[in-house]
């Protein structure tokens, strides 16, 4: 009989979390959270009105077993019946409350494509400690990243593209040893690269365009084992083309257009197999094009307009398998274009506003 009493308390223990579930202090900041953010259109927070938060709050989802909220989900972007209804995208006015932080459970914060939210990311985020997805895309946000950003030990995704974010990169970023995609696209960020952006060794996607970035490209960034996609377009980006970048094993996806790039385009950028877009665009690169494309070159793009390269085209670029989409022009080569199939489909604007370049599709040698 002894053991009945114990079935009892753990029936009412069980009975009490069920309870618990979205506890009080928790449902108060999630109204706060609301309070701050006003929505003209939609009614996404119609169904913010039960004492239970976790029972059908939308974009709120709880932990069934802690009853603790793990993950506030809000897209202005979404294949929702809401927005079906609504016929339209969504759009929220307002600041993203502080309160929020009190969530100490979250695990995913995502309010993304509202365009309306204004202010600053409140800079105790940064005690969220579980926090693994942080993503505010998308809205207007203003003011800097927080400095301690590192201290978010569990992110692996941080988005927050398409705002007016200023200022630099923290340095602290750096520590986020578990990031494995970073998007800082098209907002106001500053200063350099931290040196040791290398540090981040999970990192597969760096995007960090549209910005107003200076210094040189870290060299320690060809440390990253993982990346396969580094977008530094739209910046101030100096100096020279890092050498070891073309040694990369996974990376696929360069695009440094639109820099202040110099120097000559290192030959291991073009021998490296696994390069499928590589944008260069608008920067001040000279020399010649290296001759190091090989047969299992493979580029859906290769943009190398509007530089200062010199020389011939390279012999190597017709044994290339493919070449989607080819642009040399606005340079100053010449002589012939090479015959080869993947030159078949280029058309006159790929090779235009050349020195002395002769020969299909430009008028013949
Ligand atoms: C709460 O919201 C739900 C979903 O919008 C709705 O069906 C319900 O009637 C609301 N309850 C109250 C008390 O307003
Ligand atoms: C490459 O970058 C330039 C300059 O930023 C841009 O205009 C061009 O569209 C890009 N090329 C491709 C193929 O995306």
């Amino acid at each position: 009989m002894a053991f009945f009493p114990l079935l009892v308390v753990t029936l009412i223990l069980a009975v009490t979390s069920a309870v618990n579930s979205g506890s009080p202090s928790e449902r108060a900041a999630l109204l706060a959270f609301r309070a701050a953010l006003t929505d003209p259109y939609l009614g996404i927070f119609n169904s913010w009105n039960g004492s239970d938060c976790c029972l059908n709050w939308y974009g709120v989802h709880c932990d069934p077993t802690t009853g603790r909220i793990t993950d506030i989900n809000l897209r202005g972007e979404s294949q929702d019946p809401i927005f079906l209804k609504a016929g339209r995208s969504g759009y929220l006015k307002g600041t993203i409350s502080p309160e929020i932080c009190s969530i100490d459970s979250l695990t995913s914060l995502v309010i993304a494509d509202w365009k309306g939210i204004s202010g600053e990311i409140p800079s105790c985020i940064t005690s969220l400690s579980s926090l693994r997805i942080l993503d505010l895309i998308g809205n207007s946000l203003t003011g800097e990243i927080p400095a301690d950003i590192g201290k978010l030990q569990s992110l692996a995704i941080l988005n927050l593209a398409y705002n007016a974010i200023s200022g630099k990169i923290p340095a602290s970023i750096v520590t986020l040893t578990g990031l494995r995609h970073l998007d800082l696209r098209n907002n106001q960020l500053s200063g350099e690269l931290p040196s040791d952006f290398g540090n981040l060794r999970m990192l597969s996607r760096a995007l960090l365009g549209q910005n107003q970035l200076t210094g040189p490209i870290p060299t320690s960034i060809c440390n990253l084992k993982l990346l396969a996609d580094l977008d530094l377009s739209m910046n101030r980006i100096s100096g020279s083309i890092p050498d070891q970048l073309g040694k990369m094993r996974v990376l696929s996806t360069l695009t440094l257009d639109s820099n202040s790039l110099s120097g000559q385009i290192p030959s291991s950028l073009l021998s490296n197999r696994d390069m499928g877009i590589l944008n260069l665009s608008r920067n001040s690169l000279e020399g010649s094009i290296p001759n190091t494309f090989g047969s299992k070159s493979y580029f859906m793009v290769l943009d190398l307009s509007y530089n200062k390269l010199s020389g011939l085209i390279p012999v190597s670029l017709s044994s290339s398998k493919f070449v989607g989409h080819l642009d040399l022009s606005n340079n100053h080569l010449c002589g012939t274009i090479p015959i080869g199939s993947p030159f078949d489909h280029l058309d006159a604007p790929s090779f235009s506003n050349n020195d002395c370049l002769c020969g299909n599709p430009l008028r013949t040698c």
